[in-house]
């Protein structure tokens, strides 16, 4: 080891005489200069000491070069920077160094496929390579340290906005799947990106340098001289990105800090003269585990249907499960395909299922978002069972010895985690594989580019009627806001036509639901959109089933609303085992109905605000709330068409036999058109519920649930309604919201749960609660947390910060 390191440093000496040689060279190029891209020799210029080289490096197994600057000296000819990713240069291709312009890279045939032009200050004098590997256009006040690709050098900084982009491949230059960007608000992130959209996901790793007590705002993110990568704050701190200091030595060790084609941010190091051929070797990654990181828009790290595991240096590794096959053999990190293909009964008449099918079984896996149901309990058997004769079912995960998910193609987010301890994986495989039929991958494809979002709920259907002088006001906006989403809405539905082959809707005819309703005889409840009916409907097994009928209120259905059946299917394709299940539809002449699943434990608000003296149970009311959270979750961001509720509060969220939080009504906005002059009628209270989106010329986004899930926390937290009217004394407690705050300010959590004495003694739990409540009923929409944060936050596996006060600004409208 000893002399080993004795060995590097006398070769280390030797190069640096050499050094002193090399450095004479001229690193500089002048205005009129110019370089083609050859086969032979591709390097235009090395920077004085010769460790790197700039000029057009050949794309591996083509003829394609990419103006780049690489490590000249090593093997590995690692390349930190490149201009054209989107268009590499055929062979022939030039570059030129012109006053005006400063680089100008055009094809043989004269197309321009790069140029410096437009982040140039002033004209250009001359070119400067530095031995830091900085290529500089003196003069121009450009250089390519200030427009990095994928990779920091050692004394190179980002500024705010500033960014890294990762490769497609690790052979592909263009703009890939995961970006680094130290934002406006100071806070360094990285995050995978939704191509071709650009549009960000959630962030896997977050510095936290964002104005606060106990940090303030990043403003550079700085890789200095000696390798140590931190965030420089606005009261000159540093805060790492690396644990620590890196102790790498870069007299003796070139250092990068790369942003892979895989999503892991990491700094490596390569010996200068490397003696038994040592290659880069990690120093440090972020983060700890990409596969569990959820890509919620798409396949996840691995493509759909693959499995991710975690190598020793941290990089992710994809693998098909058994049976399953790569789509592009070339592309180990994409998509897998069923090397068999399962047919619904129809298909494959007269044939026992277990004749044609077998499980194949595995542990500690899990494709966490690909289920379409939870059955509870059921025993192994059970669950196997279940999946056998469910021609959709494709993989069931049995764990807790009790619960079964069955789940459906594509399977997404896959990965190997031993912390799933008791989980099992069966996957459903064909036995025989002679009469293989392939996947259609089209039925792949069209999951995965659906990017359309439902509008969703009625808009403003609080109950209390206090407040009518603003009430006016708010029907003026809110109508001219469902105008304005309503072009968008029937744009996005044209396309939805293809929905009809997926979705499993029944028909009913009227006269069926008639009977099954008993004449309509006996009524659940009424809401906006019409009034809920019990019945009792036959299945397809001949067993009957309780089922709840909503008869729509026909004065809002719009007679030319052809999109009804589309956007019944967009709903029909939900399946959350805290979402209720609509099972199908009946269309006769101007009636529309629905038939949902029975719930049969009524609603939240009935559940919450009983006149009992007892308060119901607090562990279930605890479970209530992660549940109401898990289903948003999946309407925001997992299920096919995406959509927002806009309707979230008590009357809205059911709760079946097992006490499960069911949401309902979702999607129905839609579905109903929300034509503005009529659905007025529907509209009847204001605060409480509605998020201050609505009344201001906002963009309404999934962010106006997180309102109203903050709002139904609280009532949650506290068994009494949003807004409720008190005597003169009790005023300040009228308004949940404000009365929360108030409290939490305070430290007087006790008087939001008076008498309650099972939340007087989880105070830990009250208190996350709160501060959780008091983060979504934010004013500004940006600082609430998305439901999946909050979701994160309930189940204790991201911490929750002091929140501020709900509105910094002074509220728009009076409450009288
Ligand atoms: C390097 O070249 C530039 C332009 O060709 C010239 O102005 C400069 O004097 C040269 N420097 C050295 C040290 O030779
Ligand atoms: C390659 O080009 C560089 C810079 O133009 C030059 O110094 C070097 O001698 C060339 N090498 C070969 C093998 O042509
Ligand atoms: C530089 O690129 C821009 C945009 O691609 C193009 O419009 C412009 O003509 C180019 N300039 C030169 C000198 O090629
Ligand atoms: C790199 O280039 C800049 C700008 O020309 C110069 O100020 C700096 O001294 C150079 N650094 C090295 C190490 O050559
Ligand atoms: C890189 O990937 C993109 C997108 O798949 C493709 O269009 C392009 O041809 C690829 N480039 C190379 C050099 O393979
Ligand atoms: C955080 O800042 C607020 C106001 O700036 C101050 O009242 C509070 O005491 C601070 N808390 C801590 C822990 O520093
Ligand atoms: C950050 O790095 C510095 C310098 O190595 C070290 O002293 C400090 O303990 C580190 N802080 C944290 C929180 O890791
Ligand atoms: C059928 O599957 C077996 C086991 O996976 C495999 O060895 C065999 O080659 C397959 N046959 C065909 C025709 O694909």
């Amino acid at each position: 080891m000893a002399s080993s390191l004795l060995l590097s440093f006398l070769l280390y000496s030797l190069i640096l005489q050499s050094v002193g040689v090399v450095a004479q060279t001229n690193s500089t190029i002048a205005i009129g200069d110019s370089f083609t891209a050859e086969t032979s020799n591709s390097t235009w210029l090395l920077s004085p000491s010769g460790d790197f080289a700039f000029g057009f490096l050949p794309i591996q197994d083509t003829d394609l070069f990419l103006l780049s600057i690489w490590y000249a000296k090593i093997p590995e000819k690692t390349v930190v920077w490149y201009a054209n990713r989107e268009i590499p240069a055929p062979k022939g291709s030039k570059v030129e160094l012109n006053a005006d312009d400063g680089l100008v890279l055009t094809s043989p045939n004269g197309v321009g496929l790069w140029n410096t032009t437009e982040e140039l200050s002033a004209k250009v004098s001359h070119g400067v390579f530095n031995d830091t590997g900085n290529f500089v256009l003196e003069g121009g006040g450009w250089e390519t340290f200030k427009y990095p690709s994928d990779t920091l050098l050692p004394s190179q900084f980002l500024q705010k906005g500033g960014s890294l982009s990762s490769r497609l491949k690790e052979s592909n230059f263009s703009k890939g799947r995961f970006e680094l960007v130290l934002q406006n608000d100071g806070n360094l992130v990285i995050h995978s990106i939704n191509l071709p959209s650009g549009s960000a996901n959630e962030n896997y790793y977050e510095s936290g340098t964002v104005e606060s007590n106990t940090s303030s705002a990043g403003t550079q993110l700085v890789f200095d001289r000696s390798g140590y990568l931190y965030v420089l704050g606005e009261n000159n701190e540093k805060y790492n990105v690396s644990e620590q200091e890196s102790k790498v030595s870069t007299t003796l060790y070139y250092l990068r800090a790369t942003l892979n084609f895989d999503g892991v941010f990491a700094v490596y190091k390569h010996p200068k003269n490397s003696i038994d051929g040592e290659g880069w070797t990690t120093v440090w990654s972020k983060p700890d585990n990409i596969c569990t990181y959820i890509v919620s828009a798409g396949s996840g790290v691995c493509g759909y249907n693959s499995l991710c595991t975690l190598e020793v240096d941290k990089r992710p590794k994809c693998q098909c499960p058994k049976r399953y096959s790569l789509v592009d053999p070339e592309d180990p990190f994409g998509s897998c395909k069923p090397d068999f293909i399962q047919g619904c009964a129809e298909d494959e008449p007269s044939k026992n299922r277990n004749d044609l099918y077998e499980f194949e079984t595995m542990t500690d896996i899990d494709w966490p978002y690909s289920d379409f149901v939870l059955q509870k309990p059921f025993n192994e058997k059970q669950c196997k069972e279940s999946c056998m004769e469910d021609c959709m079912c494709y993989v069931a995960i049995f764990r807790y010895g009790d619960s079964c998910w069955k789940k459906r193609l594509p399977l997404s987010n896959g990965r190997v985690d031993a912390t799933l301890n008791d989980a099992k994986a069966f996957l459903k495989v064909r036995k025989d594989n002679t009469s293989l039929v392939p996947l259609n991958p089209t039925i792949v494809n069209k999951t995965n580019n659906r990017e359309t979002l439902v509008l969703a709920g009625s808009v403003l259907l609080g109950s209390s009627a206090v407040l009518n002088a603003v009430l006016i006001v708010a029907i003026c906006i809110s109508t001219s806001l469902i105008f304005k989403y309503k072009k968008k809405l029937r744009r996005v539905s044209k396309s939805d036509a293809s929905f009809e082959i997926e979705s499993h809707l029944r028909c009913f005819t009227y006269a069926e639901l008639e009977e099954a309703t008993n004449g309509f005889d006996k009524e659940l409840g009424r809401g906006a959109f019409g009034i809920v009916y019990e019945g009792v409907v036959n299945n397809n097994t001949a067993s009957k089933a309780r089922v709840a009928v909503k008869k729509l209120n026909s004065f809002m259905l719009d007679q030319a609303h052809k999109e009804f059946r589309n956007e019944l299917n967009a709903i029909g394709l939900t399946h959350h085992k805290n979402l209720v299940r609509l099972l199908g539809f009946c269309e006769s002449g101007s009636e529309r109905l629905l038939v949902y699943e029975y719930m049969s434990n009524s609603t939240l608000a009935s559940f919450l605000f009983n006149e009992e003296k007892q308060k119901p149970n607090w562990k279930l009311r605890l479970e209530l709330a992660i549940g109401i959270a898990r289903g948003l979750v999946y309407l925001h961001e997992e299920c096919i068409t995406r959509i927002i509720h806009c309707d979230i509060k008590p009357q809205n969220i059911l709760l079946d036999d097992y006490f499960n939080a069911r949401i309902s009504d979702f999607g129905l906005a839609k579905l109903l058109n929300m034509n503005q002059s009529k659905t007025n009628t529907g509209i009847r209270g204001i605060k409480g519920y509605v998020a201050l989106e609505w009344f201001k010329n906002m963009p309404i986004t999934a962010k106006v649930d997180v309102y109203s899930y903050g709002v139904v926390l609280l009532e949650i937290i506290s068994c009494r309604k949003c807004v409720e009217e008190m005597d003169e004394e009790d005023e300040d407690k009228a308004i949940l919201t404000d009365w929360a705050y108030d409290c939490y300010n305070d430290g007087a959590l006790d008087a939001l749960v008076e008498g309650d004495n099972e939340a007087l003694e989880d105070k830990e739990n009250l208190e996350k609660l709160v501060m959780i409540a008091l983060w979504c009923v934010q004013e500004d929409p940006c600082l609430r947390p998305t439901m999946r944060n909050v979701v994160h936050m309930l189940e204790g596996t991201v911490e929750v910060q002091v929140p501020p006060y709900p509105s910094p600004i002074s509220i728009q409208y009076s409450l009288n």
